[in-house]
């Protein structure tokens, strides 16, 4: 039993998983689930052979630096990986995995709910009826935008972005999409491919941010970009809130440049942004996109799977 490898559980896991994890591995589990700084991080790892964290726990160069050697996979409960310094860890060989795929659909069910709720004023027409301010009634009343028909831009058409076109496109919304590389016709499904960014934003009636936060794409959404949109355009973000100008997308809304936002995702998380609560045209959630029963099973026994193969000498699936 005393050779198992031990394992650092970061944060509360789903009970299957840690249930399975508890099998297989020595599991160190806090009973405090809260985020876990770089010094404990450091010290952690001179008892662990495996770290499975989420995206709130960064390893960023200077943590990497100070991992202890005994550290030899970080197997992430998350798809993004902007927590990780990929290139510190891989030049300290040791191995990241994420889990893709598995949490695609529950994410575009929070980007369709969204972008529905931003389009068609759920924050207002919410409060109104639960404060008992609801008082009126004409058709010219909460008037908000439709999305059967209007013109969907995806940013990045990756497992994500591909499930959301799927669930729009039950909308009868036009797909438009930019992305790295343009995909083949099977899974492209008629919707127009845009070299640019540039190019896209003019014909995007709304906007689905669904690429990583890299260097690249950072602040990536400016004040540029925004007004790139048609005027009234509604803007959704459930990937990552370091895509976006968040002064830029305030600055935006009150113009009238967006009609409305939908946010999963902050520059500051947890928390948020608390200049956007004044708007109740910005719809928000507090990052749980892939925040559902079946997808965080999903996630757990990924990550467990690709510690699995590792310890195994298997190259582990959703090796990064
Ligand atoms: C992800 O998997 O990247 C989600 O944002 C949750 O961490």
């Amino acid at each position: 039993m005393t050779d198992r490898p031990v394992l650092w559980i970061t944060r509360r896991l789903s009970d299957a998983t840690l249930e399975r994890a508890a099998r297989d591995y020595e599991v160190i589990l806090d009973s405090d689930d809260r985020p876990r700084g770089p010094e404990e991080i450091v010290e952690m790892s001179r008892r662990v052979d495996a770290i499975l964290p989420c995206h709130s726990e960064v390893f960023s160069a200077d943590v990497v630096a100070r991992l202890d050697d005994r550290v030899k996979i970080i197997a992430n409960h998350s798809v993004g990986v902007d927590h990780c310094d990929l290139a510190a860890l891989k030049a300290r060989g040791i191995v990241v995995t994420n889990t893709p795929d598995v949490l695609s659909d529950a994410t575009a069910e929070i980007a369709m709910l969204l972008m529905l709720g931003a389009a068609r004023r759920a924050v207002e027409g919410d409060r109104l009826v639960r404060t008992g301010a609801w008082d009126f009634w004409s058709p010219s009343f909460m008037v908000g935008k439709q999305v059967s028909g209007a013109r969907l831009g995806i940013v990045g058409m990756g497992r994500v972005g591909r499930a959301m076109a799927a669930r729009a496109r039950g909308f009868g919304m036009e797909i438009h999409y930019h992305n790295r590389r343009r995909l083949p016709p099977e899974q492209e499904q008629g919707a127009t491919f845009h070299e640019s960014l540039d190019s896209l934003l003019p014909v995007s009636d709304f906007l689905s941010l669904h690429c990583p936060a890299t260097p690249q794409t950072t602040g990536m959404m400016n004040a540029a970009r925004f007004a790139r949109l048609p005027r009234g355009a509604v803007f959704v973000n459930t990937a990552r809130g370091a895509l976006v100008d968040e002064e830029a997308l305030l600055a935006a809304i009150e113009s009238g440049q967006l009609a409305a936002a939908g946010l999963d995702c902050f520059v500051t998380e947890p928390g948020g942004n608390p200049t956007f609560a004044a708007h109740e045209n910005i719809f928000m959630l507090p990052h749980i996109g892939s925040a559902t029963t079946a997808t965080r099973d999903a996630m757990g026994f990924r990550a467990l799977d690709n510690l699995d193969a590792f310890f195994a000498g298997k190259t582990p699936k959703d090796m990064l």
